[in-house]
């Protein structure tokens, strides 16, 4: 079903195809072959309907609560992609008729989606069907569609229907009030609809050309206005070996777009207009350059980002692809209100909810290759820096307690009820929301960490501290004096393993804690002493020197747990080591994930050995000066065979922790695992949408783990290991304002400045200290730490 190659030279590593149709996997596909731009997401779904498709197209940040007992979501938006097509009367439907040739693909180099099929109605008639697809990176409101049909061996009478659908709904929830439809000079249609909590305005465009062999035809379409819907009818006659093509320019505006939120609602009109203007001139344009404009936005993107992998397995290279493809649609680039879901554009699942995904698997290829747009991620959490606050106050804490899953206020998005626990037959309760509360830290990490790749001291001054701080002042509320112990703990929580819920004292909820009160700490000090200004205002807001000298009590008290000094394991909580062992082989060997919820229920799996994903793992990934190599090793060893990896975020970490205690063979082994989390053959594996975390994961294996890229407080590491596979990589990199490009060989690793900087820079390989100019070499052999 799946082929990862292109047919044309030059295609190898860029293209995603669906060599056969079958509509039990319509879904796999919609996912993998999305279309967008960060600002909007467009599942690939067929221009003909079919049963069990999911026709979404989301805008970004456009969030809506269907009920008062509903979290907010992001609504389908009004689909303008299905084209009815009957040919002498016949629907065309692959499930009818004989299909003599299809092949769909996704072509990343320029975001293209390309269907050619060969196809033999009942009665005999032959007909070849073209479509293209494009979601414009030049002009973000914009979608292209074309499809061509030419009967082939009679003529055939061709009718065509489209226009604007806003019957569309999330899985039964209708987000819209009723809206408005228009037709314009009988080719423009219009249907704007407003959401019916938040009261966005979602204006829908689009206009239809027709052709027959390249000349245009003047085709008086038949108008029709049905319930959310505007449309129109082509009906044309067609000679045998004659090719008819229908060109769709549509665009999708909305009042909270960057460009109209600060206008009143009541000028509507003139944003229907603008839509209009913005379809017209598009149209004088037409497809072919519109698409042209859009190829030459994604070239100059790859110029910039591209990463390269001469690997045994051209699936590596692929994937990497994949991976920055999908990365750049799911990422808002464009307004910093917004944040990335945890299915970016891609699906319905999460409800485009943003979660700890985004500071620790995603804004990482950001901070090293687009620094711009990692920008923006960071000023999000400080636009919902209030909806923080607000949730520690309501908690009976202080200063900041991010949500588990956040929109655009930042308070607490979690719905209370999932799916069923199997033992009690009702809908198992989602504890994430109320106490996995490590979230809170990450933000912190994410604003450190983007501070140390970046140098911004402006983002720093005007938002970074302020968060470090009020996120410092959550955790100084929420420890818990232990009178016996003399310590302070964590209770009640969620680590990042889900499989654990109402633990105490979960290792990487401790530590993190830990690092964001020292972290804040040492931010308070050195304002006092370096930017006075800066210092006096955040004082007078915080009381910053009674908080000092309360967290310089407590925070040496905080019970952080050390690992036994005879196995190297560090507890993943109070209890973990204490559970039951039982045989997991039966889930570590499962086609898809979470097959272990069908046997046991949530509460049971907490008396368990099991792990959902990487838990301690990711402190060792994010402190990793803080735990020796052979500690990390010792936990590995214990934790991933308990682990079930029913989380896509687990084996990309697993992959990075492997080559931290190198085992690079075992890096591989989950990397390659990692990487077909969504593009491998498992033809349900995203069904409800892309696991953007894991699109992350496989960028950080790559570069952070084989590539070996970390920051440690202001020093750019670089500790190169490739597997045993890879012939070469190479990658650009971003570092403090500065552009450069790593390349590793077997034997060597050459670095790269594309800026003209003056200055030296630091560069610490393997432990040693380089001073980098203009380039240098490093001969790996003589630097790589033995086995
Ligand atoms: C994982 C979380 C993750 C969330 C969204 C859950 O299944 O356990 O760690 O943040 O999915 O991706």
């Amino acid at each position: 079903m799946i082929e990862y190659k292109g047919k044309d030279h030059g295609s190898a590593g860029w293209i995603i195809a669906e060599n056969a149709f079958d509509a039990r996997y319509l879904a796999k596909f919609e996912t993998i072959l999305c279309q967008g731009n960060g600002y909007l997401g467009l599942r690939a779904t067929t221009e003909e309907a079919y049963t069990g498709e999911r026709r979404n197209m989301f805008v970004a940040g456009t969030y809506n609560r269907f009920a008062n007992q509903e979290v907010t979501e992001l609504p389908n938006a009004a689909d303008m992609v299905r084209l009815d097509i009957s040919l002498n009367g016949v629907p065309f439907h692959l499930e009818k008729g004989t299909i003599h040739a299809y092949r769909r693909e996704l072509d990343l180099r320029q975001g293209e989606l390309r269907r050619e099929i060969l196809w033999e109605d009942e009665a005999g008639v032959q007909y070849k069907l073209c479509f293209r697809r494009f979601v414009s990176l030049r002009d973000r409101h914009l979608i292209g569609i074309r499809a061509e049909i030419t009967p082939l061996n009679q003529d055939a009478e061709i009718t065509i229907r489209s226009g604007i659908n806003g019957q569309m709904a999330n899985s039964g929830a209708q987000h819209f009030l009723e809206g408005e439809r228009r037709i314009f000079d009988q080719e423009l249609l219009q249907l704007t609809a407003t959401t019916t909590e938040s009261g966005i305005d979602f204006v829908h465009t689009c206009l239809h050309h027709l052709s027959k062999d390249g000349t245009r035809l003047n085709v008086s379409p038949a108008p029709a206005m049905e319930r959310r819907k505007v449309l129109l009818t082509y009906k044309i006659k067609a000679e045998a070996g004659k090719r008819i093509t229908l060109d769709k320019i549509a665009t999708v505006h909305t009042s909270i777009d960057l460009e109209w939120s600060d206008h009143p609602v009541a000028n509507l009109p003139a944003l229907q207009e603008t839509a209009r203007d913005h379809v017209w001139q598009a149209a004088i344009k037409g497809f072919d350059q519109l698409f042209a404009e859009s190829e030459q936005a994604w070239k100059r993107q790859w110029t910039d980002s591209r990463i390269e992998i001469r690997s045994k397995d051209p699936f590596d290279q692929l994937a990497v692809h994949f991976a920055q493809y999908h990365l750049l649609l799911m990422t808002p680039a464009h307004d910093s209100r917004f944040s990335v879901g945890a299915k970016g554009l891609t699906g319905e699942g999460y409800k485009g909810h943003v979660f700890w995904d985004t500071e620790i698997f995603i804004m990482p290829y950001f901070l090293y290759t687009d620094p711009q747009t990692a920008r923006k991620l960071a000023e999000y959490r400080y636009h919902t820096l209030n909806g923080a606050r607000k949730k520690a106050k309501d908690n009976g804490y202080r200063g900041a307690m991010y949500p588990w899953e956040s929109a655009v206020t930042g308070e607490e998005e979690t719905p209370e009820w999932g799916p069923v626990d199997v033992v009690a037959g009702t809908p198992t309760y989602i504890w994430t929301g109320k106490i996995e509360q490590h979230i809170t830290a990450d933000v912190a990490y994410g604003v450190w960490h983007y501070y140390q790749a970046t140098g911004d001291q402006e983002y720093m001054d005007r938002y970074g501290y302020e968060i470090i701080l009020e996120t410092a002042a959550f955790w100084a509320s929420r420890l818990e004096w232990s009178e016996e112990d003399q310590k302070y703990y964590i209770c009640d929580v969620i680590g990042p393993d889900e499989y654990k819920e109402h633990v105490n004292n979960n290792a990487f909820t401790n530590y993190m804690a830990y690092w964001n009160i020292t972290k804040a700490m040492e931010c308070a000090r050195q304002l006092m002493h370096a930017q006075s200004d800066v210092y006096s205002a955040l004082d007078s807001k915080f009381a910053l020197a009674e908080r000092l000298m309360e967290w310089e009590e407590i925070v040496k008290l905080i019970y952080l747990p050390q690992p036994d000094p005879d196995t190297l394991l560090i507890p993943q909580d109070d209890t973990y080591l204490h559970k039951q062992v039982v045989d997991l082989e039966k889930y570590r060997n499962q086609e898809i994930v979470a097959t272990i919820l069908a046997d046991y229920s949530m509460t049971q799996l907490s008396d368990i050995q099991v792990s959902k994903q990487a838990d301690i793992l990711v402190l060792f990934y994010l402190l990793e000066d803080w735990f020796s190599r052979e500690t990390k090793a010792a936990n590995w060893h214990y934790y991933e065979p308990k682990t079930l990896h029913d989380s896509s975020l687990s084996l990309s970490t697993h992959s990075i922790l492997a080559c931290d205690v190198n085992d690079v063979e075992l890096a591989y082994q989950m990397f390659a695992k990692a990487a077909r989390v969504d593009l491998g053959t498992n033809l349900h594996s995203c069904d409800e949408g892309i696991h953007a975390a894991s699109i992350g994961g496989i960028w950080k294996a790559v570069v952070m783990g084989f590539g070996g890229v970390r920051s440690w407080e202001g020093t750019l590491r670089l500790n190169p290991k490739l597997p045993p596979a890879w012939e070469s990589l190479s990658y650009p990199l971003s570092w403090r304002s500065e552009r450069l490009q790593v390349k590793i060989t077997r034997d060597k690793l050459l670095v790269e400045r594309l800026t003209s900087g003056t200055g030296q820079l630091n560069l610490s390989i393997h432990g040693q200290s380089y001073l980098l100019k203009d380039r240098i070499v490093v001969d790996l052999e003589e630097v790589m730490p033995s086995e």
